[in-house]
């Protein structure tokens, strides 16, 4: 086991496709920064799945969202994220744990993770309990069939939300 020098620092990242970001996400992000030196929030640039945010819009609202967050940073990377890992130095992961029902998919990608770099560990945290059955599938559901997300998602990523769904009518 590496050992960090006081010296070095502490660089986490916070993996996500966040199409789009909601206040569980938020949260998490908020919670994490006190605990590193800085937080980079990595957006996956998923080729394979059909988002409704592209990686800049994706990217641009999250950096919108967490301006007043100096120890936070948005980059968007593609492929492995232990190599992204490698290129910016980092080697803590961040995830939420919303439920019981993440941990079986979370403890896989942790320890693939580790397996294919073992300097890089996973720590998971656990959102508001208002936020624990939030995510962004749902989040884009409900609001493509016309539910109310006041209070779920970021008032910049609803205005996104309503001129996305303007442009698709
Ligand atoms: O928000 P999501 O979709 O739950 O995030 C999943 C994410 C982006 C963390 C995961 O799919 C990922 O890290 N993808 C990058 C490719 C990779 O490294 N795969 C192996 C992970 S074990």
């Amino acid at each position: 086991m590496t050992k960090l020098s006081p010296s070095v620092p502490r660089i986490a990242v916070y993996p996500g496709s966040f199409d789009p970001v909601h206040n569980g996400h938020v949260d998490i992000i908020e919670r994490g920064c006190p605990i590193f030196d800085e937080v980079i929030v990595a957006v996956l640039n998923n080729t394979s799945k059909d988002p409704l945010f592209s990686i800049d819009e994706r990217v641009e609202m999250l950096r919108e969202v967490l301006a007043g967050h100096p120890r936070c940073r948005v980059q968007s990377f593609s492929g492995l994220l232990v190599d992204f890992m490698r290129e910016i130095g980092a080697r803590t992961i961040v995830r939420g744990l919303r439920a019981v029902s993440d941990f079986e998919a979370e403890f896989q990608m942790a320890l693939m993770n580790r397996r294919l770099d073992p300097r890089v560990e996973t720590v998971f945290l656990t959102p508001k309990e208002e936020y624990s059955y939030l995510s962004s599938r749902l989040t884009k559901e409900v609001f493509l069939l016309g539910g109310d997300l006041e209070g779920l998602v970021p008032e910049a990523v609803l205005e996104r939300m309503r001129e996305r769904v303007k442009r698709l009518k």
